[in-house]
């Protein structure tokens, strides 16, 4: 009776169990149909927060770019040597509405080869400026002719990816402005340009590039701040007054906290990108190749007053920049702070499983000593090819991607023709209204973020500390279909 009871027990359960099977077999391929799994949703909460494909049609802007040594007055008047686009420090900002097309004729003057990359850009894979992966390095004496259609208004930059330790902070880096198809009715729309030197007491800049205390601490660290390439940069203003303020940093490992809470200052954009909403402009930190855009109104009471920007991401602030508000008012131009409402929340994101897991870590070798791994690999020096196997992407669907910094060290992560928004730190759910291009990794912690690539082609995915990359903390991702024949 107990027997033939547990017997009968025992097969219909076994009944529920083929039910449960076929039901969740049915789900599963109901869901494929249907595109209902959770990285589909993810996906469809993506919804063209940025565009495919770039505009078409639009008239092409023409732009040389020489790079070259240069001497330049600076820092008292001190005459400083530097490597220069055009004979300035920093280079040129280069500014385009969004619908024109970018044709910029590098010619290389220096006495090394070189490239440009276009940080933060979605340019054709072939313009990314990356020797030995999207283009041989320019030689000294030859040119290189960038072609591309920015797909998204907002704050670029463009920098060497050839020995950039060396070359960046010798001075090459300027600043790409897209600006909106219908440009706001701002007072005014300035670009501030954050940057270190370390400069020897004979006021040069010191020529050990990849020192080891730099490869064991957050990368090259300088003596001099500068703003526009001035150590006393003062932006006139008056009360009434709306800016479009563009902060980038340009420093080879100098992390900027600057203090704008003396200003009625919101962050729009991120990264070049606009947040979802105007947001509070206290607390941010710009890591090497971050962007911060700010929407500042000058109030009424603040005529004739002087006002510093102080840094603050070291225990010792110092001052950044200055504002003089004029004694004079004129009236305040009038509109709702740009936003992109299509920024998505991705709530769900931390549920999804990891695509890739990049771990970040230094080991004693290498050309410099230390050498800064990704997933236990360094990439080799200049010009050689690196080793794969490279993490493939999937274009146009969901993916979470994982970083874990193991290291103590600061690690500001940029990804190559892709913006990412962050979903967690230290695996509790983070929800940033915006996207990136980079994201800084302080000692030890683990961020996840959330991405749709969809820009195809062989990407980078380095440490923007510049002496870092250089010592290894590069490596690359591919963005391409599993099936081919899907292209
Ligand atoms: Cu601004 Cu690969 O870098
Ligand atoms: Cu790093």
């Amino acid at each position: 009776m107990l027997k033939s009871s547990s017997a009968g027990c025992y097969v219909a359960l076994v009944r529920v169990l083929q039910r449960t099977i076929i039901l969740t077999t049915t789900a599963f391929f109901a869901a494929a149909a249907f595109g209902n799994t959770l990285e589909d949703r993810l996906l469809r909460e993506f919804h063209e927060a940025y565009p495919k494909e770039a505009p078409e049609g639009g008239s092409e802007r023409a732009f040389e770019l020489r790079a070259a040594p240069a001497t330049v007055g600076q820092f008292d008047g001190r005459r400083l040597d530097v490597w220069a686009y055009e004979g300035r420090v920093p280079g040129p900002v280069l500014r385009v509405r969004l619908g024109e097309s970018v044709r910029v004729t590098l010619t290389n003057d220096l006495p090394q080869p070189t490239t440009i990359h276009w940080h933060g850009v979605r340019v054709p894979n072939a313009m990314d400026g990356v020797p030995g992966v999207t283009q041989p390095a320019i030689p000294p004496g030859g040119s290189f002719v960038y072609r591309f259609t920015p797909k998204d208004a907002g704050t670029f930059w463009f920098h060497p990816h050839h020995r950039g330790s060396e070359q960046v902070e010798r001075g090459l880096y300027g600043v790409l402005v897209v600006e909106d198809r219908e440009p706001l009715p701002w007072s005014r729309d300035v670009v501030w340009i954050l940057d270190d030197w370390l400069l020897t007491p004979e006021g040069q800049i010191d020529p050990r590039f990849n020192t080891r205390h730099d490869l064991a601490h957050d990368g090259r660290w300088g003596n001099v701040m500068t703003v526009n390439g001035s150590s006393d940069e003062t932006l006139e203003v008056r009360a009434g007054e709306r800016i479009r303020l563009r902060l980038v940093n340009t420093a080879n490992g100098r992390v900027f906290a600057p203090d704008f809470s003396e200003l009625d200052a919101k962050v729009i954009a991120v990264d070049g990108m606009y947040a979802a909403r105007p947001l509070p402009a206290a607390g941010w930190e710009l890591a090497p190749g971050n962007r911060l855009d700010l929407d500042v109104t000058i109030q009424p009471g603040e005529r004739g007053r002087t006002i510093r920007i102080v840094d603050r991401f070291t225990r010792r602030p110092f001052p950044l920049a200055t504002v003089r508000v004029l004694d004079e008012t004129v009236p305040t131009p009038g509109f709702a702070s740009p936003a992109n409402p299509r920024v998505p929340r991705w709530a769900d994101g931390l549920r999804a499983s990891v695509a890739a897991e990049y771990r970040l870590n230094a080991r004693a070798g290498g050309e410099h000593g230390i050498e800064w791994m990704i997933n236990e690999r360094a990439w080799p020096g200049h010009d050689q090819s690196p080793v794969g196997p490279f993490d493939r992407l999937e274009p146009g669907r969901w993916q979470r991607v994982r970083f874990v910094n193991e290291s103590f060290r600061l690690h500001p992560m940029h990804v190559h023709g892709q913006f990412f928004k962050v979903i967690a730190r230290n695996g509790a759910p983070v929800d940033e209204p915006f996207f990136r291009d980079t994201v800084l990794l302080k000692r030890q912690e683990t961020v996840d973020v959330g991405l749709v690539p969809l820009d195809w082609g062989t990407w980078m995915l380095h440490c923007h500390i510049q002496e870092h990359a250089e010592a290894g903390m590069m490596t690359l991702i591919e963005v391409a279909p599993a099936n081919p024949t899907e292209r």
